[in-house]
Formats: structure tokens, C-alpha cells, sequence
């Protein structure tokens, strides 16, 4: 066990997983969830979610990663022998799979875009041209799948260099590189006209907004913007060495990825408020209503390129750690080399993948549930898969592996001083689980 790979630097660890929690969930999902859920109020329940149930559950993920430096199963085998615990890494693998395979089709997206505003297409259209263009674009069978499957290309090279050569040093990069661009258009964006209105929208809480839907969709967006409950921090944290203080990376993880989600409300409503748009536009807002507002500022070429790089880099970092996880299962469970299990990976995703794109289209009719795949494999996996993981992970910590082991590992086997252990130690046994389950329950079947 002890040549298991691991993150060349405690920095390289950090980028890694910001990376992987820092995504379409900051820049695309949390802005319009913010914008349909009244702004301020939305993001103060948000920020609750992240103290009381991610933290906690990210250090429950970190435990068991890090202690064991195994995969998902092998750990769930390790820490619970004999017992029947690791058969449901299949439902990780399911939905890590799932995951994969609606983000690509995003992803995609994206890649067009992005060739569009580097090659100077995007300019000079009106908004209603801008939505048509993109409904045009996406019902093209062609276009969506040939661009998911070549986001999908990337990803595998990335993956094919392994954990140091390959995760590590794209997180490297691209974070740093994301968080310049992401500033440059914040401060962009705060000295447009209506910016203070665009503010004010972000911050001031409304509570007469706050129901049980804003609550559930602040949990949802929480779970998925953090990457919790699907094995995925646990899968990199079995990569981390014994001198990186769990706790304090947890926080870090929570503390950067809010502030990305922050940032990135602060470069769309300001503008969104000064080019007199709504800001509940709902999944196109970034697709279309962005377009159209960059293109009213001077230099629209550099602002929208730098707006797609930016979500490239979000998503490829993203989708990079979900395909870890089955990754890593394949390899070490079934035996397989890495190239071959990265292979297996990327084909599930190609197919799944071109079906969720394609859903927007000539697949559109297929319906299960009265739900395209792309929207089947999106509630099913966040709204479902997500927080039974975030439940079991903290009930798993918190009640059933040995107290000394988690001790241990919390405190680097004693080298740390333990300050807010115990404040954690009780959200993970007591309210992460409780929370999330009433939260769980009422968003299946409190409608
Ligand atoms: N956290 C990513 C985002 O905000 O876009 C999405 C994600 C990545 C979810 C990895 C789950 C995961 F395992």
C-alpha cells in the first residue's frame, strides 16, 4: 500500500480538489439558482448548508480517503471487513458515471462557444439572436456530440498522465489562472453603471423569500457545488500524504469554492442589471443573456473569451475528479491498468454523454418520467444519489468506524492540536445526517 501514488505537494492536494468542487456549480448553477431564489436570502441559507453539512461532510470523505489511501470500496472494505458497506461504491460509480455524462454534454457546449469567441463569431447579435443561436446549436445532433466527445478527449489525456503528471499539474495551472480571470471580470463588472443595484441583489436578504423549495435548492447546490456524497474527495484524499491537516483543507475547499460562486454573482448581475435583463433567466444566462451583454461592452472579443475560458477550465478540472473515482475503483478493485480503466471510463461517458447532448434535441421525446436523460441523470444524481452519499459518509464516520482511527486522522496521529474537532465531531453525528434527510425527504416527496 505504501507505493500508492500521492500528490507530489500539500499545495498540488489543495489545488486538485478546489478544482474539482469549483465548476459549472459556481458559475453557472449558482447564479441562476441565486437569481430564482431571491438573491440574498438564497445565499445565506447557502452558507449555512456549507457550514453545518459540507464541511462536516467533506471531512467524513477526507477520513476515510486519506486513512486508508484506498478506493472507495477498498476503503468501505478496510474499515468494515466483512461487511457489506463497499457494494455500494456501485452507486457511486453510477452516479459519478451519471454525472459525467450531463456535464459533458455541457461541456460541450462550452468547447463551442469557446471556439466561437475565440474565432470573433460571438459578437454583434441582439439577445433574441443569441437565444435562437443557441437553441439552433443545441438541437444540431452533430455539432453537441462531436464537441462533448471532444471534451471528453481532453479529459482523458489529462487522466492518462495519472495523479501527479496529469491531475496535479492541471490543477496548477488552470486554478490560479481561473481565479485572475474571475477577478478581472469582477472588477470588470463593478464599474458597470448599475453594478450597486447588480450588489445589492446578491447580498441583501430577503426573507420573505426563504421557503422549504430555497432551502432544498440551497442543499442541492451545496452537495454539488462542493462535490459531496459521490466519493469524489475521498478518492483524491487517498492521495493526500499524513502531514495535510484534514480540517483545515476542508475549510479552505468550502472557503475558496464560495468565494467563486461569490465572484462569479458579482460579474453577472451587475451586468445583468445595467443591460436591463432579469436575473431569474433560468440555465441560459450564461449562454445566451451573458453574450448579449458582453457584446454591449468595449473589448466584448476579450471579455467573452475570457468568460469561456474560465468555464473551461471550471469544468474540465471538474470532470477530471469525477472520472477519478471510477478510475481508481476499476484499477484497483478489478485489477485493471490505468490507461485501460481511463479508457473504460471515457467510452461509458462517450456514449451516456452524446445521449444527455442529444436529449436537448432529436432525443428530446424519449422520456422517462416525463424526464429527458439529461434531466433524468441530473435530479437523480444530485437530487437523490448525492445526499444518500452525504448521509452514509457522515453517519459511517460519526457512529461506526473506530474512534481512535478517526482521532488519528483528524489530528495527524497526534501532531495537531484538536480546536474545532469537537464542533465538527457533532455536525457529523447529529446534524449533517438529520438535516439532510429532512431536506432529502421533503424534496422527494414534500411537493
Ligand atoms: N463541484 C462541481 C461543480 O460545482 O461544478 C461538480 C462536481 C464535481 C460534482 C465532482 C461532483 C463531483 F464528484
Amino acid at each position: 500500500m505504501s507505493e500508492r501514488v500521492q500528490f507530489a505537494t500539500r499545495v498540488g492536494a489543495i489545488a486538485a480538489s478546489v478544482g474539482s468542487a469549483v465548476g459549472l456549480g459556481n458559475i453557472w448553477r449558482f447564479p441562476c439558482e441565486a437569481g430564482e431564489h431571491g438573491g440574498g436570502a438564497f445565499l445565506l441559507i447557502y452558507l449555512a448548508c456549507v457550514l453545518l453539512m459540507g464541511i462536516p461532510v467533506i471531512v467524513a470523505e477526507f477520513v476515510i480517503g486519506r486513512g486508508t489511501h484506498r478506493n472507495v470500496s477498498g476503503a468501505l472494505q478496510q474499515l468494515a471487513p466483512g461487511k457489506k458497506f463497499h457494494w455500494l461504491s456501485w452507486m457511486w460509480i453510477t452516479a459519478s458515471l451519471m454525472i459525467l455524462s450531463f456535464y459533458s454534454a455541457v461541456c460541450g457546449w462550452i468547447v463551442e462557444y469557446l471556439i466561437q469567441a475565440a474565432s470573433g463569431h460571438m459578437s454583434g447579435l441582439t439577445l433574441e439572436q443569441y437565444h435562437e443561436r443557441f437553441n439552433a446549436f443545441v438541437a444540431n445532433p452533430w455539432r453537441c456530440s462531436l464537441w462533448t466527445v471532444l471534451f471528453l478527449l481532453i479529459n482523458y489525456y489529462v487522466l492518462r498522465h495519472g495523479v501527479k503528471r496529469g491531475i496535479e499539474r492541471v490543477a496548477n495551472v488552470m486554478m490560479p489562472l481561473l481565479f485572475i480571470i474571475l477577478i478581472i471580470l469582477s472588477v470588470k463588472a463593478l464599474t458597470l453603471d448599475k453594478a450597486a443595484e447588480g450588489i445589492r441583489f446578491l447580498f441583501t436578504p430577503d426573507f420573505s423569500k426563504i421557503t422549504p423549495r430555497v432551502v432544498i435548492g440551497a442543499m442541492g447546490q451545496a452537495f454539488f457545488s462542493l462535490s459531496l456524497g459521490l466519493s469524489c474527495l475521498l478518492t483524491y484524499a487517498s492521495y493526500f500524504n499524513n502531514s495535510n491537516r484534514l480540517v483545515r483543507s476542508a475549510t479552505i475547499i468550502a472557503v475558496l469554492d464560495t468565494v467563486v460562486a461569490v465572484l462569479a454573482g458579482i460579474v453577472i448581475f451587475p451586468a445583468v442589471f445595467t443591460y436591463g435583463m432579469t436575473p431569474q433567466e433560468g440555465p441560459t444566462l450564461v449562454f445566451e443573456v451573458l453574450p448579449a451583454i458582453f457584446q454591449q461592452m468595449t473589448g466584448s472579443y476579450v471579455w467573452n473569451l475570457l468568460f469561456f475560458i474560465l468555464l473551461f477550465f471550471a469544468s474540465l478540472t471538474s470532470t477530471i475528479s469525477m472520472s477519478e473515482i471510477s478510475i481508481t475503483f476499476f484499477s484497483e478493485e478489478y485489477k485493471m491498468s490505468r490507461n485501460g480503466a481511463t479508457a473504460l471510463n471515457t467510452g461509458i461517458a462517450v456514449v451516456f454523454g452524446v445521449l444527455c447532448a442529444l436529449s436537448f434535441g432529436v432525443l428530446n421525446d424519449l422520456r422517462i418520467f416525463g424526464l429527458t436523460l439529461f434531466e433524468l441523470f441530473d435530479f437523480v444524481s444530485s437530487n437523490i444519489l448525492l445526499p444518500a452519499g452525504g448521509i452514509f459518509f457522515s453517519l459511517f464516520v460519526g457512529w461506526y468506524v473506530d474512534r481512535r482511527f478517526v482521532r488519528d486522522q483528524l489530528t495527524n496521529f497526534s501532531t495537531v492540536t484538536p480546536r474545532v474537532h469537537g464542533i465538527i465531531g457533532f455536525c457529523m453525528r447529529w446534524v449533517a445526517p438529520v438535516a439532510i434527510t429532512i431536506v432529502f425527504l421533503y424534496g422527494l416527496f414534500g411537493h
